[in-house]
């Protein structure tokens, strides 16, 4: 069955976005998953660049259908202003081109204040949240009280249920933050807004997927985040409140588990977090520097979503096992390969210490992450441009050795390999 899943294989920002635009070319839907505009998902194309949050990367292939599951958590206003953007930008969005599912929940100025109250009273202990509600808006999903997106269908409804919504997070604000209240009436008059605009795309995303795949269809399933900030498997409690990994594609789309064929782990040639938590090949000084570079190019790492500068390191192999494992990764797609130029060394970790004991797999998974110390490894570095590569023959002889390693490392076989943003800047391996 034709559904193929695209999912972060570390903490994000690996280039899913990239990825997705290049296979949306050969997908009739693409459909995003899990979290809300947490994500920044950059896509080039030629001069232009789109930074898309809560629509998937697919749709600016005029053939592609794109899709929100039930799994997302949609923040309308920022759906609508990334629909205006999009269309300013020549991409039509009409409801034959985006459906919504009824069963994805809404993310609200309460759930948006409480996210900064929270933060604010964590202190040293803060995860680095994106503050844009995540958190309390699965919180409310999951303790029953949150509001699905067909609440915007009925006007009446909504204003009550927003109300008592809002009244309650209200109480917890005022009592236990000592935060301002949200305005109650303005929510309202916001949100009655947002369910004219939005009505028209709400849908029954499951089984326009289901009835897609049975006809024969090609989807693609995007991934936001990655699988070390999943919920349940990732580097816990410094992780978001969804289920990035391959997994949550099949819950947070309502599609079952035979339909899945591929499964591709966007891979980033080095590691990078944004926000806090474990990061055992965390670098400083000079390499780190080269890797995050300084900001001026699109692709620096600097936070899509946050501008926040990202923690960078060296590429964690015990890591990237693991990922293969929750994932059940079938590829790899690597990305950035061309920012590794210019190192002499680049060294790869392959195990962690912990004492006089070596690990290669993690015997509690990623719990305690920061008491590990990583071996590593060291491949040549090369010195040639590799921007222009289009073909494994292209490639320097140290690159190739490295892209040996890292499928040997997590027994996944790369089949692309991106050497910058642009579309045609890859090289298929087969
Ligand atoms: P996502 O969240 O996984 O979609 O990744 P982001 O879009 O947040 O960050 C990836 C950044 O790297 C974007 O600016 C991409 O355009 C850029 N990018 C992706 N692949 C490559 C590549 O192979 N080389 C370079 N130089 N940039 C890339
Ligand atoms: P894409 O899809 C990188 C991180 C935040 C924080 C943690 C929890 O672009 O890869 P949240 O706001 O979700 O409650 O924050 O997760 N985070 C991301 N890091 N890329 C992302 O998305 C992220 N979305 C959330 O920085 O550490
Ligand atoms: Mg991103």
């Amino acid at each position: 069955m034709p559904l193929d899943i695209i999912v972060g294989s570390q903490w994000g920002d690996e280039g899913k976005g990239r990825i997705v635009d290049l296979l949306s070319a050969h997908a009739d839907y693409v459909a995003r998953y899990n979290g809300g505009d947490n994500a920044g998902h950059t896509v080039s194309v030629g001069d232009r660049i789109f930074r898309l949050h809560l629509i998937p990367s697919g749709i600016i292939h005029p053939h592609s259908v794109g899709v929100i599951g039930n799994g997302v958590v949609i923040n309308p206003i920022t759906l609508i202003n990334e629909i205006r953007e999009l269309r300013d930008a020549g991409v039509t969005i009409n409801p034959e081109r985006l459906q919504l599912s009824y069963a994805a929940h809404l993310i609200t100025p309460a759930h948006l204040a409480l996210d900064k109250a929270q933060e604010l009273s964590r202190g040293e202990r803060k995860i680095g949240t994106t503050l844009r509600g995540i958190g309390p808006a699965y919180t409310s999903k999951v303790s029953r009280q949150g509001l699905r997106l067909s609440s915007l269908i009925n006007p009446e409804s909504l204003s009550e249920s927003l109300s008592t919504h809002i009244r309650e997070i209200n109480k917890v604000l005022v009592s236990q933050y000592d935060a301002e209240p949200v305005d109650v009436a303005r929510t309202i008059e916001e949100f009655r807004g947002y369910a004219s605009i939005l009505s028209p795309y709400i849908g029954d995303v499951s089984a326009t997927l289901g009835a897609a795949l049975n006809r024969g269809r090609r989807v693609l399933a995007e991934g936001a985040q990655g699988t070390l900030l999943d919920l349940d498997h990732g580097t816990y409690p410094f992780v978001t409140s969804s289920n990035p990994s391959a997994a949550g594609a099949l819950v947070g789309l309502g599609l079952g588990v035979g339909y899945t064929e591929r499964v591709i782990g966007v891979t980033k040639s080095f590691q990078s977090r944004v926000g806090d938590g474990p990061f055992p090949t965390e670098l400083g000084g000079d390499i780190a520097e080269h890797l995050r570079g300084t900001g001026e190019k699109p692709w620096d790492e600097f936070g899509t979503t946050t501008g926040r500068p990202r923690r960078v390191g060296w590429l964690d192999g015990v890591l990237l096992r693991y990922a293969a494992r929750i994932n059940g990764l079938t590829e790899l797609a690597l990305t950035k390969l061309d920012i590794l130029t210019g190192l002499e060394v680049i060294k790869i970790c392959t195990a962690f210490q912990k004492g006089e004991q070596i690990f290669e797999y993690l015997p509690l998974g990623l719990t305690d992450l920061s008491h590990y110390v990583p071996i590593y490894e060291e491949v040549k570095g090369w010195k040639q441009d590799i921007s222009s590569a289009r073909s494994w023959e292209d490639l320097p002889k140290e690159a190739r050795a490295y892209i040996l390693r890292i499928e040997e490392l997590c027994g996944v076989p790369i089949r692309l390999v991106s050497v910058g943003p642009e579309r045609d800047q890859v090289v298929e391996i087969n």
